[in-house]
């Protein structure tokens, strides 16, 4: 069982049950608000994302708070990154991206790498639908905190998305440079 922030993840057989649990500092009633209403749009998400070309596991069943969905067999991307699939996350990401779709927490423990070497998106409980550069600039960075953090090759692998990700998506070069703004104000603060 993993115990995260906001939701309980049990994997069993092969079926993962993503629950979202109480927040006692919130409203009762705005709590199971919030709970219902990511829990349904992360089932929404998921299901367009696939629809859209991006794999991601199957929704099985939804209820207030909890999702049922397909059991990816495979390593977080965290674990296995290297060159050819940060391109292919870049390229995913550019359909996510051209179809409007934001992640919203674009980690490398929110992509598995399957069994089956197709790579598939997971937690989508922060996503949401936008298409501003300003949106898509954020993921991309936090894209790229998350190669910071764990891995050495992090320049290669940020090229390697980059090129995966103008394959797919026309405007990247547009997010890209918002992405090198978005480096520019954590220097400043860091400063300060
Ligand atoms: N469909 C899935 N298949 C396999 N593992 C999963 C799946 N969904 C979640 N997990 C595992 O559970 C962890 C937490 O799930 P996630 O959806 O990322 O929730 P959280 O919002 O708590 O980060 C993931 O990092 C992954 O290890
Ligand atoms: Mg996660």
């Amino acid at each position: 069982m993993i115990q995260c922030a906001e939701a309980i993840v049990e994997i069993k057989d092969n079926f993962v049950y993503k629950r979202r649990v109480e927040k006692r500092y919130r409203v009762k009633e705005i709590d199971e608000r919030i709970r219902r209403e990511r829990t349904k749009s992360e089932a929404k998400i998921i299901s367009e994302a696939r629809r859209k070309g991006v794999p991601t596991p199957i929704i099985f069943d939804i209820d207030d708070y909890e999702l049922v969905m397909e059991r990816i067999d495979g390593d977080l991307a965290k674990e296995v990154i290297n060159e050819a699939i940060s391109e292919r996350i870049g390229e995913l990401v550019g359909i996510l991206h051209k179809n409007g779709i934001i992640h919203g927490d674009l980690t490398t423990s929110n992509v598995i790498v399957g069994r089956d070497n197709i790579i598939y998106f997971i937690d989508f409980g922060l996503a949401f639908i936008e298409s501003n550069t300003e949106a898509r600039g954020v993921d991309v960075h936090v894209f790229f905190q998350s190669l910071g953090g764990t891995h050495e090759s992090y320049e290669q692998l940020k090229e390697s998305f980059i090129k995966g990700y103008k394959k797919t998506f026309t405007n990247a070069p547009q997010v890209l440079k918002r992405v090198r703004e978005i480096e520019q104000r954590g220097r400043y603060v860091e400063r300060k």
